[in-house]
């Protein structure tokens, strides 16, 4: 009991807590209505505050609280220093959310700043934050979390890591925590969903304090190590004759007890970050390099020592195991008593063990017995005390970072850069003999394919009039930059299909493009339609690829007020047509003025196109706004659900027509001029022929629509103008049904009036159909062998089957080979939604692309699907 009375009394153990909010855009705009979840935090914290009462703790140390706390995205807002509760809880009813990007490791730096600035000449407090965001980052311009969490963690700062909902980035919440983060993160959450309902976690709350508490006590309170005195000597016996002796003195204290052992060394350092060259970034892990402990708490005063040699113990969380060897020198050996509990009793515990075993105290001798003369002599000095038990060392503070890593290798090759622009032209030359062929370079005759192509973009150029484009994208946090990518590739992509450029941003004709990407205000960055520097296609997509993701917030109506002010009035050519588009998650920071989502739809020259995609956190996108951006037109709206979409090739395409519906294609004068025409299937010979599938699958509508589809493909193609050209299209026609069962309507020709006479006699058959015989007997009867050849020199021999696939599949594999030895192009048109896709592929030869898919059959007639099947057939 004398041992523990000197500890009754309290000790004093503030606490300081530090609340560090995420107010970000993608904190803000997650639940409607915007700042919901801000609102949610804010009551989660004054919640959390309430309960933050001061108390005695376990009997031995007095807690009192002071709270304090930021705000952050980008930038960081305290709203509250250091105070009691109730001026804490008005202070933060006061938050409204920032929006913009967010980064965590400069909130971190700041929070630092704060808890540890004011000079406190009281005890030690006991330093905590509360860091509650979504672990989303947007950058970090203050050398990252981990840097700024282990900075804190340096300054004695434990902190919590609270997820504000369910939506986050785990290993960034991971990163913020102090260690363990069993501890410090253990799923901590503002707002958990319970039987679909969302609801407050007080859990969260109550355990965090737990923690902070028992934290605080481990720091506050330190047992204190008593002096232990000797045990006095015997009184003497008294003498027959001589007055009693005198009581034996006091015997000497104990020598101090030796310095404790060093701590166990400190955590690993820190590896250093490898200086990076060329885009690849390679993290060097530098030598590790503890530091020493922290030399230990001086040992024990008094007398007890000597025969405990060391004590060492390892501290896991809560509990606490030590593994306690002492020499024993009476036994001359090394006896090993483990313990295990917490810190508390062990505390106690470690007290009272020891100490009661191995101290054997001596008695001073007895006095001598006195006399009835003299007084007998004073007992003997008793046995000094056993030296103090050993102190022991705590873990040191980690060591310092590793040393800077060495240079990174160089990064790879770049990929091989894209085409240069085209020369300037050469200087005449001398007048040649006119030439009928044309030079293609990459054309080689096995890929006849890529004839008609060659020769159109080497020579010929699509023009769009009189066209300014100006693109809008998101560049806000809630985009990703990687989806800022993609809209950026959107943006290259759709202009790749644009023909050429303007030669000169003055000129009445043309195409010009501008960019603006936008943020919030003051972010917005452009391309100028004017802009004199951006005069070819190749340097606008360079400036498109330069442009920076901004991660801030979403001030749509501004951003498009900022595209008319800036871009389109100043720079508006007489006769040209304005095409805006705008890509937006739909959602905007409802601190910007929505009036102005409307500002473009007051100028007649101007068309709006809005694209909608699905937000980083999966919700629909808010229609409203983009019926408004598109002007109420609904037609120029385009909703998607991710951005990988806005570079899928269909996409591109349909902007392609939305953009530049009726291009001109300008061919140079070339001395093979008369072979250079705008249509497809120029230049060269191509036989063409239909295999229709007359099955009662097929349906009579679908029949009906065969017509339709021959004549309209005779007017697309240029058709052969006699029986002898070598070159242009011709056409035939078979419809197949049972085996032996085909109808030719019309053979190989490009006779307009054989074919109208063909179609005319043709009746639909309405069986069932073997697609497998129907093929070699066209290859048979229509394109015909050696003498019997039917097909022209040179010609590409292109089958276009019409069917469901769904049809008897005798011979198929040997047929789709005579194809292949034939040198057969295919293309199919798969009609209905019940189709057998095996047979279909194999039709196609494998490749998919050759499948073109419709409802029904007049489907294909639409103009986008026309045109693709007309230069895909070509
Ligand atoms: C922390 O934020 C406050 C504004 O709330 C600012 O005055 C202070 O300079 C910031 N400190 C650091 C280290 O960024
Ligand atoms: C809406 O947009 C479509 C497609 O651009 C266009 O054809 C139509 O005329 C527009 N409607 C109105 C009312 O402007
Ligand atoms: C990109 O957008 C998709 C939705 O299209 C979303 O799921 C994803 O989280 C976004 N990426 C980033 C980094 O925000
Ligand atoms: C497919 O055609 C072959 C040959 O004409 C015939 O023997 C077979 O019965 C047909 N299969 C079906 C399922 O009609």
């Amino acid at each position: 009991q004398t041992l523990f009375s000197s500890l009754s009394e309290l000790i004093d153990c503030p606490i300081k807590v530090y609340f560090t909010i995420d107010t970000s855009e993608t904190i803000a705009l997650q639940e409607s209505p915007p700042g919901s979840l801000v609102e949610s935090i804010k009551e989660f914290t004054k919640i959390f505050t309430e309960k933050l009462a001061d108390e005695e703790y376990r009997g031995q140390i007095q807690i009192t609280w002071s709270i304090g706390g930021l705000h952050f995205s980008q930038t960081q807002k305290v709203f509250s220093h250091f105070t009691t509760r109730e001026n804490f809880i008005r202070s933060l009813s006061r938050i409204r959310y920032l929006g913009k990007g967010t980064y965590i490791d400069c909130a971190l730096r700041n929070m630092t700043q704060q808890v540890t600035q004011h000079y406190y000449s009281g005890p030690k407090a006991a330093l905590f934050s509360v860091v509650i965001t979504d672990g989303h980052v947007t950058g970090s311009p203050c050398m990252g979390i981990k840097m700024m969490a282990d900075r804190a963690r340096d300054q004695g700062i434990h902190i919590f890591s609270v997820a504000a909902s369910r939506s986050i980035d785990e290993l960034g919440m991971r990163d913020i925590a102090s260690s363990p983060t069993e501890v410090y993160r253990d799923n901590y959450i503002v707002m958990e969903v319970v039987g679909g309902k969302p609801r407050l976690s007080t859990e969260s709350i109550d355990q965090i304090i737990k923690v902070m508490k028992y934290q605080a006590y481990l720091q506050c309170y330190k047992p204190t190590c008593l002096a232990v005195p000797g045990i006095p000597g015997r009184k003497g016996s008294s003498g027959p004759k001589g007055a009693k002796g005198d009581r034996g003195k006091t015997g000497q204290k104990g020598e101090k007890g030796r310095q404790g052992d060093p701590g166990i060394e400190g955590p690993i350092g820190r590896p250093g970050l490898k200086v990076v060259s060329a885009d690849v970034t390679q993290i060097h892990f530098g030598n590790f390099q503890g530091k020493m402990g922290r030399i230990g708490v001086p040992g024990c005063k008094g007398d007890l020592g000597d025969k405990v040699r060391w004590i060492f113990f390892i501290q896991k969380y809560f509990y606490i195991m030590f593994i306690v060897p002492v020499f024993d020198a009476k036994l001359n050996k090394i006896i090993t008593i483990g313990y295990m509990g917490d810190m508390h009793s062990f505390e106690k515990g470690l007290a009272c063990f020891e100490l009661m075993q191995l101290f054997n105290p001596q008695q001073g001798t007895a006095g001598h017995p006195g006399d009835p003369g003299p007084r007998g002599d004073p007992g003997s000095l008793g046995p000094k005390g056993d030296k103090g038990r050993t102190g022991f060392g705590y873990p040191g503070p980690r060591g310092p970072s590793g040393s800077t890593g060495e240079r990174g290798n160089k990064g790879p090759r770049g990929s091989r850069g894209e085409c240069g622009a085209k020369g300037e032209p050469g200087d005449n030359g001398p007048e040649g003999e006119p030439s009928l062929s044309c030079v293609c370079a990459g054309w080689s005759g096995t890929h006849r394919r890529s004839w008609a192509h060659c020769i159109q973009s080497v020579y010929c150029e699509k023009h769009c009039g009189a066209l300014d484009i100006v693109f809008v994208i998101d560049s806000s946090e809630s985009v990703g930059l990687m989806n800022f990518t993609l809209e950026k590739n959107f943006v290259i992509n759709t202009i790749n299909r644009m023909g050429s450029m303007a030669s000169d941003p003055a000129s009445p004709t043309g195409t010009r493009v501008g960019v603006v990407q936008f943020s919030h205000e003051g972010t917005f960055e452009a391309i100028r339609l004017d802009d004199p520097t951006i005069t070819s296609i190749s340097a606008f997509k360079m400036a498109v690829k330069n442009l920076q993701w901004i991660a801030g917030g979403t001030f749509t109506p501004s951003a498009l007020r900022f595209a008319y002010d800036n871009l389109i009035k100043g720079s508006k050519r007489s006769r040209a047509k304005i095409s805006v588009v705008v890509v937006t998650d739909g959602r905007f920071d409802p601190r910007d003025d929505d009036n102005q989502l409307r500002y473009l739809c007051n100028d007649p020259d101007v068309t709006v196109n809005a694209i909608g995609v699905g937000d980083m956190f999966d919700k629909r996108h808010d229609s409203e706004t983009l019926v408004s951006i598109a002007c109420n037109n609904k037609s120029r709206i385009t909703e998607m659900k991710q951005y990988t979409d806005l570079v899928a090739e269909d996409f591109i395409e349909k902007m392609e027509t939305v953009l530049c519906p009726d291009p001109v294609i300008k061919c140079p004068d070339l001395p093979c001029k008369t072979e250079l025409d705008v249509a497809p299937c120029v230049g060269r010979p191509v036989d063409l022929v239909i295999l229709l599938d007359g099955s009662e699958r097929l349906g009579m509508e679908n029949f009906n629509q065969v017509r339709n589809f021959v004549e309209s493909v005779t007017h697309k193609l240029a058709m052969a103008k006699g029986k002898n050209d070598r070159n242009w299209a011709r056409l035939a026609l078979i419809q197949f049904g049972k085996e032996e069962e085909n109808q030719v309507a019309f053979p190989l020709t490009h006779d307009r009036d054989a074919i109208a006479s063909g179609l005319a006699s043709l009746t639909y058959l309405d069986s069932s159909s073997a697609v497998g015989p129907a093929i070699i007997y066209t290859i048979n009867n229509l394109v015909g062998k050696g003498s019997t050849r039917k097909t022209r020199r040179g010609a590409e021999v292109s089958f276009v089957f019409v069917t469901d696939g769904v049809t008897n599949g005798t011979i198929l594999d040997e047929a789709v080979s005579a194809m292949h030895r034939e040198q057969i192009v295919s293309t199919v048109i798969a009609t209905g939604s019940d189709v057998d896709q095996e047979v279909l592929t194999k039709l196609a030869m494998d490749n998919q692309e050759a499948i073109f898919k419709v409802q029904k059959f007049s489907d294909v007639l639409q103009t986008r699907m026309f045109n693709r099947f007309i230069r895909w057939v070509c």
